[in-house]
């Protein structure tokens, strides 16, 4: 392939995504981590279906050498601990803070022009993190969340109205976390705003399953967070870079303004295209919609001012 692609973290997420890229195409791929053996293993395991799977990208996996990321144009950081059962997404501040932070170190010295895409939770934190420590311009830095959390407010909209998923369109807006912000007169069944066809009350119901999305797998798993539908995001992201397609999608952005909101990873729609970010689109909000918004900044600020107490 001509586009390369560093996954970091070979865990469930960044094995996925490592897997949805090659079969797709999209470029070769080097899966990186701290484990002795994984993503080597891992990596072996994705190339020896490739004769199947009918592909011909190349994918190796290494630990912890970082040489191997050289020349890499996006580089997806899925490194970190995920959620147990209890556990709020936030409770991996401190823990992720450290390993973002190394990770990105390292990234930033061999592949000065790539461009970040952070999954690592809590997902609008690290991604200051990642900016922060990396010095790349903004337009190269971004988080993966508003894709998965509008794919499954897609998902409940197209269960209940028993209609295609390919039907449905979603914008769920703000932090990734618990105060999210799904807004349903921008979520449409084949341009129809479901405000228009589902009862209040039933929207209502779907906007809290899917702030609680996250949590509804954990819950489920036991023993870690979601990844399937998460790499299908990130790969979408990835995919839209990668193909210079312009694609509008709701991404973790560093605003400077936008929505009233200064100094902040929020999730907002962008224009995702060859240079990153290259643009932060502005959609008018209700006072209530603009209210929400205000809340889940509020909420990514105070876990920004911890980690500074932190150290970062
Ligand atoms: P996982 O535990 O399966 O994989 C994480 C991997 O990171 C492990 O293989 C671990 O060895 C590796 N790792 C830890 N420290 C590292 C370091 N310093 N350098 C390189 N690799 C390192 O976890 P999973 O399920 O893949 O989730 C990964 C992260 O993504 C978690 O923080 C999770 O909360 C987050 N997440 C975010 C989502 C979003 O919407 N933004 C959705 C799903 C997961
Ligand atoms: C999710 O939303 C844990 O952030 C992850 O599934």
């Amino acid at each position: 392939m001509d586009k390369k692609v560093t996954v970091v973290g070979a865990g469930n997420v960044g094995a996925t995504v490592a897997m949805r890229l090659v079969e797709k195409e999209l470029a070769d791929v080097v899966l990186v981590d701290i484990l002795e053996g994984v993503p080597a293993g891992k990596a072996l395991d994705l190339a020896e279906a490739a004769p199947i799977e009918k592909h011909d990208a190349k994918i190796l996996g290494v630990t912890n050498d970082y040489s191997q990321a050289q020349g890499s144009d996006i580089v997806i950081i899925t490194a970190g601990v995920p959620r147990k059962p209890g556990m709020s997404r936030d409770d991996l501040l401190s823990t992720n803070m450290g390993i973002i932070r190394d990770v990105t170190r390292q990234i930033a010295d061999v592949a000065p022009e790539s461009i970040l895409i952070v999954v690592s939770n809590p997902l609008d934190a690290m991604c200051y993190v990642a900016l922060k420590t990396s010095g790349f311009p903004k337009n190269r830095v971004m988080g993966m969340a508003g894709i998965l959390d509008s794919a499954r407010f897609r998902t409940f909209i197209a269960m209940e109205l028993d209609v295609s998923v390919e039907s449905t369109h979603a914008f769920v807006l703000g932090g990734h976390g618990d105060t999210m912000v799904p807004l349903p007169r921008y979520s449409t069944v084949a341009g129809i705003p479901i405000t228009e066809l589902l009862s209040p009350e039933r929207i209502d119901a779907l906007v809290e399953r899917t702030r609680n999305g996250g949590a509804e797998i954990v819950s489920l798993l036991k023993t870690g967070s979601a990844y399937y539908a998460p790499a299908s995001a990130a790969v979408e992201m990835a995919e839209a870079i990668l193909k210079d397609k312009k694609k509008i999608l709701p991404c973790a952005a560093y605003l400077e303004g936008e929505y009233g909101i200064s100094g902040l990873f929020v999730g907002v729609p962008v224009k995702l295209g060859k240079n990153g970010i290259e643009q932060i689109i502005e959609i008018t909000l209700t006072k209530e919609e603009n209210t929400a918004l205000q809340q889940s900044a509020a909420a990514v600020r105070k876990l920004v001012e911890d980690m500074k107490r932190l150290g970062l």
